[in-house]
């Protein structure tokens, strides 16, 4: 069956947007002068911050968006800033609470015609923060494993405070991977905004730059510290197309066998473990999504040596680790269209990629979801 599946996709759910409006200080949700809801999120955003509105938090919103770009079936994560900013005893419970929101929110919605699949499958989270006990966030775990309609866990990239390389986290990877859940590694906080200049550059800089080099640091920290050798079942899922990292793969690979402290750490060339990870396709570009999927078809084989493999057939095999998404309800039209922008770029994109036949294309639209949430 040719699906159309969106797995980055995010809400505010009503719980978590209440949460937001009773608070004085970002993240929070605020009333402009015109009476009209803003949201603020990110770091240094004035208080303009963003329009905010039913498509960030009402399932009817997403499923006309939904309806209107084709898109049979979305895969729901929680958005930024998720539960960063909590009190451990606050991001327990409300981790609890959105979790089942997000299961009934899912699976209340509605059946994909002429089939036994739903519409809205879901991603939930972790109540990971500074001096949580590791045992509150293995129930979380352990609830989202349970949840039939929940397929993994939207994860940014702080950890418990120190980064994804914490061995602390280890018992929480263990819990992860037994459980076959996948992770969706986002990105929140981007890179030290002084590098941005003092320029207006609106969102463009943080969000075009900053996102994608927080991700790439965060999973090559999670490379280096050896956590895919310790968790070689660990199934994570890269926003925005794995940021930086397909790019500098190689690089990475020689600067650590170069240093004396790295080189003999890990069990594999550093480029084998792209061929272990998964990509979204939110990169508006074929030639991006060409080279990625190149990239990490060859990763892998970098262990026997042979790099010397053909390139078009690299891409087919490589796409069999990339999935469509939107970043919905980001990224709305400036100006009212029939369809957004973002996301139909993303789409001509897949259609256009060199190499790619009929069912590659299929495959990254939806085929390959089904397969990595277990959706059947
Ligand atoms: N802006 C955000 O804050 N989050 C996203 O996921 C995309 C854009
Ligand atoms: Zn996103």
């Amino acid at each position: 069956m040719a699906v159309l599946v969106d797995v980055h996709t995010h809400v505010y759910l009503p719980r978590y947007a209440s949460w937001l409006r009773s608070r004085s200080i970002a993240p929070r949700i605020l009333v402009n002068e015109a009476g009209e809801e803003r949201l603020l999120i990110l770091e240094n955003e004035t208080s303009a911050g963003r329009p905010v509105g039913p498509s960030y938090w009402d399932r009817d919103a997403k499923l006309s968006f939904m309806d209107q770009h084709g898109i049979d079936i979305s895969v729901v994560s929680f958005a930024n800033p998720w539960l960063d900013f909590l009190s451990p005893p606050d991001a327990e419970s409300l981790a609890r609470d959105l979790n089942t929101d997000l299961e009934e929110y899912c699976a209340t919605g509605p059946a994909l015609a002429s089939s036994s699949l739903q519409r809205l499958y879901g991603l939930g989270l972790l109540p990971l923060v500074p001096g949580i006990s590791i045992p509150s966030v293995l129930e979380a775990v352990s609830q989202i494993a349970q949840a039939p309609h929940l397929r993994g866990l939207i994860m940014g990239t702080k950890g418990l405070g120190k980064g994804l390389d914490d061995e602390a986290l280890d018992p929480i990877w263990g819990a992860i991977e037994k459980a076959g859940l996948v992770v969706f590694l986002h990105p929140h906080y981007g890179v030290d905004s002084s590098a941005w200049g003092e320029k207006e550059n609106g969102h463009v800089l943080p969000l075009a730059l900053g996102f994608p080099f927080e991700t790439t640091t965060a999973i090559t920290r999670l490379i280096l510290s050896g956590t895919f050798d310790r968790f070689p079942s660990l199934r994570i899922l890269l926003a925005h197309s794995g940021g930086a990292l397909p790019q500098l793969s190689s690089r990475l690979a020689s600067c650590i066998d170069h240093d004396p402290i790295v080189a003999s750490r890990l069990r594999h060339n550093a480029r084998f473990y792209l061929g272990k990870l998964w990509f979204d396709a939110v990169a508006y570009g074929p030639e991006e999504l060409a080279f990625v999927t190149e990239v990490i078809s060859r990763a892998g084989r970098y262990e026997s040596g042979s790099s010397n493999t053909k390139v078009l057939a690299d891409r087919k095999e490589g796409s069999k680790r990339m999935l469509f998404g939107t970043d919905h309800p980001f990224f709305p039209p400036l100006s009212s269209s029939e369809k957004w922008k973002s996301v139909v770029e993303n789409l001509e994109a897949i259609d256009s990629v060199v190499g790619w036949e009929q069912v590659e294309r299929e495959g990254v639209r939806g085929g390959n979801a089904l397969t990595f949430f277990g959706i059947e």
